[in-house]
């Protein structure tokens, strides 16, 4: 197999990430980044011997020495680097959410077929074994039919205050619950119809950052299911992990409990409690290894042989709907609908 040229737009913590992994790859080669700021091109090209660096992802997505690009940028702006990706002939691979409005979501799928390239949206919470093993078992049917689901993904405060420096621009229900209602929709085989959302909005406004501190809200989902989801970053620093979370389907003949608060670690010093992640991303023999780099390698999967991505764009785009109805609600104070597939999309292919 040839190797996949791969450019990453947006250089932070994720971006940082995504160069080590592919660098490191077999299947892959990065030949150009791109970021805002010239000083942290120049860092990640140095670190990871990058040969092509650029402050405009307009450029670099030009060049035609790329098959494929990352889009590592915050939640709010995910479209105009994607569509300047798929504009140039290149696949996509878009960090979640796939993008925070449904009108962007669309038209990013049309784009792509269009332009005959791959989206996939990186919900790499779908590459966890256990998440992955709720799928089977409940396919299989082993819990009858799914009646209702909980979903909690609560951060400690450090992600809004220090972690990510946009937290005012998004809220914690894009950033964590987008995850969980991938989860859901996958693992129900069902759409989510209807949400009705509440939230507060004290602690980090009171500090400077206009944002909730926590969403609850609850989804109907067209196989009757119903689910809440609850989303939080105000948790103490001291709690001994970064996030909790925890999740639930309860089924007409049986349950699933999956709870990733603890990953299997607990560590006590003189003065700390933690439990260590690792399930995710863990350094392991000198190589990043876990969910994270699986989904990551199944992308090169999918460019290499045309295959349709693990998580396609209209999963991303599913999940963008629903996530945006939850907002209305938190405005409207009443329950309000998903925003349906418009037709032309609602074809087998839009899954590309
Ligand atoms: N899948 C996961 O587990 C996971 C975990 C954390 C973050 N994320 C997602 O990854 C994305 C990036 O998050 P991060 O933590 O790396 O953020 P970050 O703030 O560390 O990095 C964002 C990068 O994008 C650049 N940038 C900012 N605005 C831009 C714009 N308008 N155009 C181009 N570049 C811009 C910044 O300069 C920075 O290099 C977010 O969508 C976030 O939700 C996913």
């Amino acid at each position: 197999m040839e190797k996949i040229r791969v450019g990453v737009i947006g250089l932070g913590i994720m971006g940082e990430l995504y160069v080590k992994v592919y660098s490191a790859h077999p299947l892959a080669s990065v030949v150009a980044v791109s970021s805002r700021r010239q000083k942290r091109v120049d860092e990640i090209q140095a670190r990871f011997h990058v040969p092509h660096g650029f402050t405009d992802y307009g450029q670099m997505v030009e060049r035609k020495d790329l098959d494929a690009v990352v889009v590592a940028t915050p939640d709010r702006h995910h479209f105009a680097p994607a569509s300047a990706a798929l504009e140039a002939g290149k696949h996509v691979l878009v960090e979640k959410p796939f993008t925070t409005s449904t009108r962007e979501a669309d038209e990013l799928i049309r784009l792509s077929r269009r332009v005959g390239k791959t989206i996939q949206v990186a919900f790499n919470h779908r590459w966890l074994s256990a998440y992955h093993e709720t799928k089977r078992q409940i396919a299989a049917g082993e819990i009858g039919a799914p009646l209702a689901g909980y979903a909690r993904k609560n951060d400690t405060i450090f992600v809004a205050t220090d972690y990510i420096s946009w937290a005012g621009e998004t809220t914690c229900a894009w950033f964590l619950s987008s995850h969980d209602i991938d989860l859901m929709r996958w693992w129900l085989a069902s759409e989510p119809l209807e949400a009705r959302a509440w939230g507060r909005a004290e602690v980090l406004r009171n500090r400077g950052i206009p944002t909730y501190d926590l969403i609850q809200a609850q989804v109907r989902f067209a196989s009757g299911a119903i689910v809440t989801f609850e989303s939080a970053w105000v948790y103490p620093n001291a709690f001994p992990t970064i996030v909790d979370s925890f999740m639930e389907v309860i089924g007409s003949a049986g349950l699933v409990h999956l709870d990733r608060k603890r990953e299997s670690m607990e560590v006590s010093t003189e003065n700390k409690f933690t439990y260590p992640k690792g399930f995710l991303t863990a350094e392991i023999f000198g190589r990043l290894r876990g969910a994270f780099p699986a989904c990551l390698e199944d992308f090169l999967y999918a460019v290499a042989e045309g295959s349709t991505p693990q998580v396609t764009a209209l999963d991303g785009r599913q999940t963008t709907a629903a996530l945006e109805a939850i907002h209305r609600s938190l405005e409207t104070g009443v329950g309000e609908s998903v925003a349906p597939l418009p037709p032309d999309l609602a074809i087998a292919d839009a899954a590309r």
